[in-house]
């Protein structure tokens, strides 16, 4: 996810956005650069890679600059597409995180006006707005708030002229923060940014800017100044850039909310903004993937069949390449949150040698899947650093609820209270992270076994499996995730007192037959947990503990279920001391068969 600083005051402006955005690097980037305002010029730096151990880094040594770490969206990693992005003549610097979704026509009329653009990013759009309404006489500031005006989508910029004090800086939906010292402002994506040098920041609310000298700060609300309090953060530095979280697990699972509402930024406007050209013709589905990726295509498996009817099929890629598919109109979508797992890799090359359509849903722009494919969709995750896939799974599966609805068969009303429906789940996904501490306190009961089962039926099962996954990777708890209906067919066997169950049970046409496993697992002596929407007032009586779930569309349970299963996951795994992000044996991205 993209950082984004600013800083105005008696320093040196290079130095300080150079080490604010090493402070920032912890939420990843491909790509970096830095601007500063000297002499009515404006520095720019920009580089591919890490910030790395780059020593005496100067630009000349202005005392008002920006610097931002870059995690591509639009336009891949390249010093070109980098930030600070800057207008025409070069004398407007914008960074900024977060996605401008009107960017298309924005860029296609001011291309008619005669702006030229550089880079393929949506960004750069934002300097060309400016510079348009100063070239109208408009006072900088004025200039920028306009410009603001006419964005839709996510973002916090902040926007520095070649020959004006201040720093002028918009957030709306994308977190942007005002460090406050002796004579010197900070603009930040992130707290840890600016630590080294101020704890006094005042937090920006959606719609609000701020207009910072070195003098001071006018903070605005539709034209209207606000009076806001400054508070101190008592974080250390090495707190808080894990976002004051213990774990990036941790603080990946509350990004859960904001990666939904990304993915639908991009992707759900009045239409479902997925070009249809992918499915046309098409006579099947075949997805391939590992881990993670591979339940995402279970629950998308489901989906694709309910929503709209085409059989789907579904191979681990690392088998999919010992296989000989039948060759036919087949769409084989390779998901992988990394783009880079070379299974996963090796079954897209398989699948394009035989002349089969390959889609990549990926999370990382550039990466290798993305270069072997037809098509992409990219997911809107932001850089995920605990090993254990969360976020990025949210973000699949939403990506696979905008595929199924946008080739469904069913009719439109249907269709759309779907998608109305979706629209709510970053909502109930909150509740659930505010279940916090209930979930921890189930979690202490479990964390001392050595064997659990997770169990479902019909879609509550890929949930079972990555509820399973999650536990075992972190945990190193022995979990088997298994459909509700096999466990007579063998694994009754362990069944036991030693061998708690956790059951994902959902109100729909499996709900009864799950009730009915249930009672037989009790009859077993296994503890059993139930993961059941909160309305389910009947699964109390069965279970020994319920998590409660906020009701949805019972085929959108995978969204909350998996959320609630990913803090049972971390809270057992944290009473068990384990290394949570950092899990043993384990990587982050598996770039060998
Ligand atoms: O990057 P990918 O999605 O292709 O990675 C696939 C698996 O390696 C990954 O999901 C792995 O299972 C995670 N550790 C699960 O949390």
């Amino acid at each position: 996810m993209c950082g984004i600083v600013g800083y105005v005051g008696f320093r040196n402006a290079d130095e300080v956005a150079i080490s604010a955005l090493r402070r920032l690097e912890y939420r990843g980037y491909d790509s970096w650069g830095v601007a500063i305002a000297k002499d009515g010029e404006i520095v720019v730096k920009k580089n591919v890679g890490a910030i790395g151990d780059i020593k005496d880094f100067s630009l000349g040594g202005g005392k008002i600059g920006l610097g931002h770490t870059r995690w591509a969206t639009h336009g891949k990693p390249s010093e070109i597409n980098a930030h600070p992005h800057l207008d025409c003549k070069g004398r407007i610097a914008v960074v900024h995180n977060g996605i401008i979704s009107n960017f298309r026509s924005l860029r296609e009329r001011l291309e008619n006006e005669g702006h030229t653009f550089r880079s393929e990013t949506d960004t750069e759009v934002i300097p060309h707005l400016i510079e348009s309404w100063v070239e109208r006489g408009e006072d900088f500031a004025d200039a920028v708030m306009k410009t603001a005006e006419e964005l839709q989508g996510s973002y916090a910029f902040v926007a520095m002229k070649a020959d004006d004090a201040r720093l002028v800086a918009v957030r709306y939906k994308s977190p942007l923060v005002l460090g406050v010292g002796d004579g010197e402002f900070f603009l930040a994506s992130d707290i840890p940014a600016m630590l080294e040098y101020t704890n006094r920041v005042v937090y920006l609310d959606d719609g609000e800017s701020v207009i910072v000298s070195k003098d001071g700060y006018r903070i605005l609300k539709n034209g209207v100044e606000v009076e806001k309090g400054i508070e101190i953060v008592p974080w250390s530095i090495e707190d808080a850039e894990k976002g004051g979280y213990e774990h990036f697990m941790l603080k990946e699972i509350h990004e859960n909310p904001r990666v939904v509402e990304d993915t639908l930024l991009e992707y759900l406007g009045e239409d479902i903004e997925i070009d249809s050209r992918i499915f046309a013709g098409i006579s099947d589905i075949l997805f391939v993937a590992c881990g993670t990726s591979f339940h995402a295509c279970l629950i998308g498996k489901y989906l694709i069949e309910e929503l709209a009817g085409i059989p789907v099929r579904v191979e681990y890629a690392s088998e999919f390449n010992y296989s000989n598919p039948p060759l036919s109109r087949t769409l084989v979508v390779g998901i992988t949150q990394s783009g880079e797992t070379a299974d996963t890799l090796e079954a897209m090359r398989k699948a394009k040698k035989l002349g089969m359509r390959v889609l990549a849903i990926t999370n990382v722009l550039g990466s290798t899947a993305t270069r072997l494919a037809d098509h992409v969709i990219y997911t809107r995750a932001g850089p995920e650093i605990g090993v254990a896939a969360t976020k990025t799974f949210i973000a699949q599966l939403t990506v696979l609820y905008l595929i199924a609805a946008k080739i469904s068969n069913l009719p439109p009303k249907e269709i759309e209270e779907l998608l109305n429906e979706l629209r709510s789940i970053p909502q109930k996904i909150r509740q659930i992270l505010d279940m916090e501490d209930e979930i921890s306190s189930i979690s202490e009961t479990f964390a001392g076994y050595e064997n659990m089962m997770y169990v479902g039926r019909g879609i509550g099962y890929p949930i079972a499996l990555e509820g399973a996954l999650k536990l075992k990777e972190i945990s190193y708890i022995h979990a088997e995730g298994y459909p509700a209906g096999e466990l007579k067919h063998g694994p009754f066997a362990l069944l036991g007192e030693k061998t708690p169950v956790v059951a994902c049970i959902v109100r729909d046409k499996t709900y009864d037959s799950m009730l009915g496993n249930i009672k037989e697992i009790k009859a077993r002596e296994s503890p059993v947990i139930a993961v059941a929407n909160e309305e389910d007032d009947e699964i109390e009586k069965f279970v020994d503990y319920t998590i409660r779930v906020p009701s949805t569309n019972p085929i959108l349970t995978p969204l909350t279920y998996s959320v609630a299963l990913q803090l049972f996951a971390y809270y057992v795994a944290r009473l068990r001391g384990c290394e949570i992000d950092k899990p043993r044996n384990l990587a982050k991205s598996v770039t060998v068969e």
